[in-house]
């Protein structure tokens, strides 16, 4: 770790080496102690509703089988077959009570246990060669959930979700918990951009200093209410626990006002005052700001925005959208995106229809502010390749002053009801809280982890 440790001291002090937005290895640090040790989102409990559903998802190159076994427990099993390694699971999506090795055909039960083995007597002897019994693709080492959120970890030590998520869960409620019922996901959209994974987790954690540039174009088509994309600078960034996220101020008015200013019907709202907590409810109601954009460390990023669906005469109809992505490394200079459309599971089904076609327009791989976003990123990561990129070191102290205090203090409570550190204006304070996490990962080695023998008696 010697190598890196001025690469890690010039993170913590806000300057980065650009070339640790593409470096092989620096990525290969990134998956043994950044990847090998957090907790990373896998799925959501909606998208296996039933007993056999699955999902395939990854953490780097480990593939996971996340399912709902026959007893409705919640399950990520190793995709690999145990016999020679083969991925067991195939498809993305399914429901099935066995999965069977396309390789040499042993099947497991959807809860992992094995239970064929063809020729099991004549290839091994039978249970004396290969003990069947107590056999199962290998589970995550940690797996936990929070409000329907499944998250896995590499790390059988890793902390509870709970604590490790922190005060962000205060900020996750908006996203995650309008009602009692939860949310329900469409898709994953899922498409791989040339670009690094930790910009589009900085991006979302904090930049709201790129809206009025980057997505001008939005704002010229009317897609976007807010008359000047400068609108940004009134709103605040905040950092609690594991993620950090931006919001936008609101014009004056009540919990309800703002509420309905944003689009949300009145039984939507009535939910959610009976869901959130007087502090999550004083966040918006009475200091005024509604969340935007957020990351949780390392790579899970959320949105929720209110563009304009409609313009009759002078009543503008804008509705809000959630969307929930997550940034998959591939390598260095190669990330896969998935995106969910999210929304609370008792909205009203024309909300829904509405607020997921809010959605398509904004995000996704057709979405306008995704297109914008995308093309300075692939940019940024082809361009940290090179040996220049190798001397730079890019300045991300905006909202620092050269003695290192703060450009404008942090809003007190009586401001800013919610957990955590929050500052009003254009600042970087997240995108250096994100490295900074990313930081401490790196200079801890990964202890290593034990070894599974299969079938041996
Ligand atoms: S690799 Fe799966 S059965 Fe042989
Ligand atoms: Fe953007």
């Amino acid at each position: 770790m010697k190598d890196h440790a001025a690469i890690l001291q010039d993170v913590r002090r806000g300057m980065i080496p650009a070339h640790i937005y593409n470096d092989e290895e620096i990525f290969r640090l990134e998956a043994e102690r950044v990847f090998g040790r957090s907790w990373v989102f896998v799925a959501h409990e909606s998208e296996i509703p039933a007993p056999g559903d699955y999902v395939v998802r990854r953490v780097l190159d480990d593939s996971f089988i996340v399912v709902r076994d026959e007893h409705g427990t919640v399950r990520a099993l190793f995709n690999m077959c145990l016999h020679r390694g083969m991925q067991v699971c195939r498809a993305e999506i399914g429901n099935a009570s066995h999965f069977r090795c396309p390789y040499h055909g042993w099947s497991y039960r959807n809860d992992g246990r094995i239970v064929g083995l063809p020729f099991h007597r004549d290839a091994y002897g039978g249970e004396a060669g290969f003990g069947r019994r107590g056999q199962t693709l290998l589970p995550a080492p940690a797996l936990d959930s929070y409000l329907g959120m499944i998250f896995i970890s590499l790390d059988e030590h890793a902390p509870p979700l709970r604590e490790y998520l922190g005060d962000f869960a205060f900020y996750l409620d908006y996203y995650v918990k309008q009602s009692e019922a939860g949310i329900e996901l469409r898709g994953p959209q899922r498409w791989c951009i040339k670009a690094n994974w930790k910009i589009g987790a900085e991006n979302f954690a904090g930049d709201m200093y790129h809206t009025p540039q980057t997505h001008t174009s939005v704002v010229e088509i009317g897609l976007f209410r807010e008359p000047k994309a400068e609108k940004r600078k009134d709103g605040c960034t905040y950092w609690a626990g594991a993620g950090g996220g931006t919001t936008y101020k609101l014009p004056p008015g009540g919990l309800r006002e703002r509420l309905r200013y944003v689009g949300y019907p009145d039984d939507m709202i009535d939910r959610m005052t009976g869901s959130w907590s007087a502090p999550q409810q004083a966040l918006i109601g009475d200091h005024g700001f509604m969340i935007s954009a957020a990351s949780v460390f390392p790579n899970l990023s959320f949105v929720h925005n209110w563009p304009k669906v409609a313009e009759r005469g002078d009543i503008e109809d804008v509705l809000p959208f959630i969307s929930i992505r997550q940034w998959q490394p591939i390598g260095a200079d190669e990330t896969e995106v998935l995106s969910w459309f999210a929304v609370d599971r008792a909205a009203p089904e024309e909300f829904k229809r509405l607020s997921y076609k809010a959605y398509l327009m904004c995000f996704g791989s057709s979405g306008m502010f995704e297109q914008d976003d995308v093309e300075n990123w692939v940019s940024l990561t082809s361009t940290a390749a090179g040996s220049m990129a190798r001397r730079l070191r890019l300045n991300s102290r905006m909202g620092l002053l050269a003695d290192g205090s703060t450009v404008a203090d942090p809003l007190p409570p009586a401001e800013f009801a919610g957990p955590g550190t929050a500052y009003v204006g254009y600042n970087e304070h997240n995108q250096r809280a994100l490295l900074r996490r990313w930081a401490d990962c790196l200079e801890r080695p990964a202890a290593a982890a034990g070894a599974v023998e299969v079938g041996v008696p």
